[in-house]
């Protein structure tokens, strides 16, 4: 972790939406780091304003039922980690009164939804910034450095297949009107968000992919370090568990994406493959919070037949999360922040959107029919 610069305040925040994500990942990691004094948390469920009440070092803080009160004289950063079809309108709400917002992924659902936030961010003249862990991790950007040297970057392949980690089954998280789809648009996510500094301006030509659900509704598909291990679903589910898809850059490079909850494997496997016109290389690791990892991250490099190991190091889990928010002061300083965020972001969900309108059967998107007059 590290200090605040010389001379700067620290930044107050405000945490929204107090569940699994600001409980595990955000709260604890703001509330041990100097760059960041935490002044109100908000949630309109109870329940989640109680547990953070109860939290040490959290007991005394304002606990607010709606961003509506959060006053931009008092506030310089909300940190959001509502469920993701309120990412837009709680976003843009505090974006519009001048409150810098760091979103939680997926940060839209749609491209409607990233032209409202851009319009917002204008509007109120503060930024938005979004959760992009992965690229903090030590192993991603020791493959970064090895793609530097690669040449010309021809092909990627992003793949993050868990062995078993459907969050929250039955819950908003399987449903699509609430949670905007499936492992595509969650670990998906992650994963486009890996390929952006190595594929940095490109736009997608095409986006073609196909879904599945074949292991959402098993009773071992739960996410184990969410508590949600074995039990059955509580309600219905509508989103896939895994998606693929491909796609084309404008100047004629290809992506190819695997993004699964669940799977037959026994072990949560990222995989990171890069061909360049000098040279491949590969990462193998495990991404997120799973108990079911693998034990080491490797990184090799291939060239002219030979396979090499790189040195990369395995950090205990989350460091990536700490290493971003010490990155959060300066992001917010930078005078040239603004719109960047959402650059990155119309891209994403340009692409994630075309993968599921390809994925569609012919049925599907025909719509539900009208019954035949008996
Ligand atoms: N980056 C990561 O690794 C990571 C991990 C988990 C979740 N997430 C993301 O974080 C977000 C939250 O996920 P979660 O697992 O914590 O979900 P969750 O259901 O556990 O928590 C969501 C919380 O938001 C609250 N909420 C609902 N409406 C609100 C509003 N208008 N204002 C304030 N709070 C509101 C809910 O009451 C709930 O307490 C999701 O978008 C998810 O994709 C990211």
């Amino acid at each position: 972790m590290s200090a605040p610069s010389v001379g700067a305040a620290p930044v107050r925040t405000a945490v929204v939406g107090l569940g699994w994500a600001a409980r595990s990942i955000w709260l604890p990691r703001l509330l041990r780091n100097p760059a960041f004094t935490v002044t109100a948390a908000v949630d309109p469920d109870e329940r989640g304003r109680a547990a953070v009440a109860g939290t040490e070092g959290a007991d005394r803080l304002p606990v607010l039922a709606a961003v509506h009160d959060l006053d931009p004289a008092e506030v310089d950063l909300a940190v959001v980690a509502v469920p993701n079809h309120l990412h837009c309108a709680v976003a843009t709400e505090l974006l519009a009164k001048g409150i810098a917002v760091f979103l939680e992924k997926p940060v839209c659902l749609t491209s409607e939804e990233a032209e409202r936030l851009a319009a917002a961010e204008r509007s109120g003249g503060a930024v938005l910034l979004a959760g992009s862990a992965a690229r903090y991790r030590a192993d991603v950007r020791g493959l970064y450095r090895i793609a530097a040297r690669l040449g010309h970057i021809r092909h990627v392949e992003l793949a993050w297949v868990r062995a078993r980690g459907v969050p929250d089954r039955g819950g908003w998280f399987t449903q699509r009107s609430l949670a905007g789809g499936g492992a595509l648009v969650d670990l998906g996510w992650h994963l486009f968000d890996i390929a952006v500094p190595l594929l940095p301006t490109a736009t997608f030509r095409h986006a073609i992919g196909t879904v599945s659900a074949d292991f959402i509704a098993q009773r071992s598909s739960g996410a184990a370090w969410r508590g949600e291990g074995g039990a059955a679903p509580s309600g219905g589910t509508d989103v896939e568990d895994t998606a693929r898809g491909f796609l084309v850059t404008d100047d004629g490079r290809s992506v190819v994406l695997h993004a699964s909850w669940a799977s037959h494997e026994a072990l949560d496997t990222t995989r990171i493959t890069i061909d360049g016109s000098a040279g491949s290389a590969t990462l193998r690791c495990t991404f997120g919070f799973s108990p079911n990892r693998l034990e080491k991250s490797t990184l090799t490099r291939t060239v002219d037949g030979r396979t090499r190991p790189v040195a990369v190091p395995t950090e205990p889990v989350g460091t990536e999360y700490d290493r971003q928010l010490d990155a959060l002061p300066a992001l917010l300083r930078d005078p040239a922040g603004q719109g960047r965020v959402i650059e990155e972001v119309r891209r994403t969900i340009g692409a994630i959107e075309r993968v599921y309108t390809s994925a569609r059967t012919p049925q599907e998107a025909q719509g539900p029919r009208e019954s035949a007059p008996v």
